[in-house]
């Protein structure tokens, strides 16, 4: 039988999400929710996407264009068995009130408050943590791409304490918010959010991140120093590394030396949009000295939590166990690698 999804937004994340669960052979895709009819609905529906809208102001916008809609958001909720929100941050306590009281499961994404969600969510790290909750958390890009690595890399050589100095990209390359012509501290304090965010994936990991803003719209790059309790070696940790789900080694020997690169390769590699949902870590400046190491890893914001949505939909209704999921997910995203 297939999961009915619902996803509402279409934006950066939702759109990405919509177009995964549509490949997945268990799930069937009811319908998405937004409120403008421009050409990322235009394109939806010439795919057969069915959208909703959440007032009737938004279904005669749509009906002006000639685009059809399929009901109102509140149907949609009450048509499937869970929805995926990828509404903008903002809208998170509006919705959650919806999806609670239609009894429908729900996920949000990163940009909502860890306090809105029962459970913070990366799929190698706590997929059994979601099963029977009623709203779930995807955590966002950094703290995605912090979990995966720092996770196995405890696991084997035991971390006492990690420092990430995060370049964040400004804006996403699709939104017209402008670029920032500056470096901006985002925010001056100390730490930055990410930090406190990876902790509600690995509570017992010590970090602290600090993060600025700089003008480019691909890729956030992470300056990680991890010290350890133990002396290592960056084969040892590039094994590691190795073995860990939905994540990629890179290297400047082979011409990877930037976010162009980086955003380039992901388009060589002819994925859907030429998204990178891996952490990618560059294997060239994975350093030891001492018990401390060191390395670089670069975030594709727009990607990289896309898997984690399709197996937080398992995990919540326990139709696939960690493994299942991550691997069919893989497949359906021609993401290589180990799945556990
Ligand atoms: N962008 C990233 O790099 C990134 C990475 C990880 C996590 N996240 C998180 O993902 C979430 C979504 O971010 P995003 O970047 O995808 O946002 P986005 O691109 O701004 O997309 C938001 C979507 O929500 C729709 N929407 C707006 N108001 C709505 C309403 N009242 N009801 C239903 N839909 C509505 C918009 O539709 P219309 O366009 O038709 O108005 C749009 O499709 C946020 O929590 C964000 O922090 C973002």
């Amino acid at each position: 039988m297939s999961i009915k999804v619902g996803i509402n937004g279409f934006g950066v994340i939702g759109r990405r999400v919509a177009y995964a669960v549509n490949k997945q052979e268990d799930m069937e895709l009811i319908g998405i929710g937004k409120t403008s009819p421009d050409y990322k609905a235009k394109i939806g529906i010439e795919k057969g996407f069915n959208f909703y809208v959440p007032e009737d102001s938004h279904k005669e916008k749509f009906n002006k264009t000639g685009l059809k809609v399929s009901g109102s958001i509140d149907e949609l909720i009450e048509k499937v068995d869970i929805i995926v929100d990828a509404t903008p941050g903002s809208l998170g306590e509006m919705y959650r009130e919806k999806y609670l009281n239609a009894k429908t499961p729900a996920l949000f994404q990163g940009g909502e408050s860890k306090d809105l969600a029962e459970v913070s969510f990366v799929a190698q790290c706590n997929y059994e943590n979601s099963t029977g909750k009623n709203v779930v958390r995807v955590v966002s890009c950094n703290t995605t791409g912090l979990s995966r690595v720092l996770s196995s890399i405890d696991n084997v050589h035991d971390i006492s304490k990690v420092t990430s100095v995060i370049a964040r990209r400004a804006v996403d390359p699709d939104l017209p918010k402008g670029m920032v012509d500056s470096v901006s501290l985002d925010p001056v304090s100390v730490p930055s959010h990410h930090g406190p965010d990876v902790s509600t994936i690995l509570p017992d990991l010590d970090i602290v991140t600090m993060a600025i803003k700089i003008p480019t719209t691909h890729n956030h790059v992470h300056s990680l120093i991890i010290d350890l309790n133990s002396s290592t070696t960056p084969d040892a940790i590039i094994d590691t590394l190795k073995n860990t789900p939905r994540v990629m080694l890179v290297s400047s020997k082979e011409g990877i030396k930037s976010t162009a690169h980086t955003f380039d390769l992901g388009r060589e590699l002819g994925r859907d949009r030429g998204d990178i949902y891996e952490s990618m870590i560059w294997e060239d400046s994975i350093t030891v000295i001492g018990n401390r190491a060191y390395m670089y890893m670069a975030v594709a914001q727009e990607a990289i939590v896309l898997p984690e949505n399709v197996d937080a939909i398992r995990a919540v209704l326990n139709t696939a166990t960690r493994e299942e999921s991550i691997k069919t997910t893989n497949d359906s995203l021609c993401i290589g690698g180990p799945t556990s």
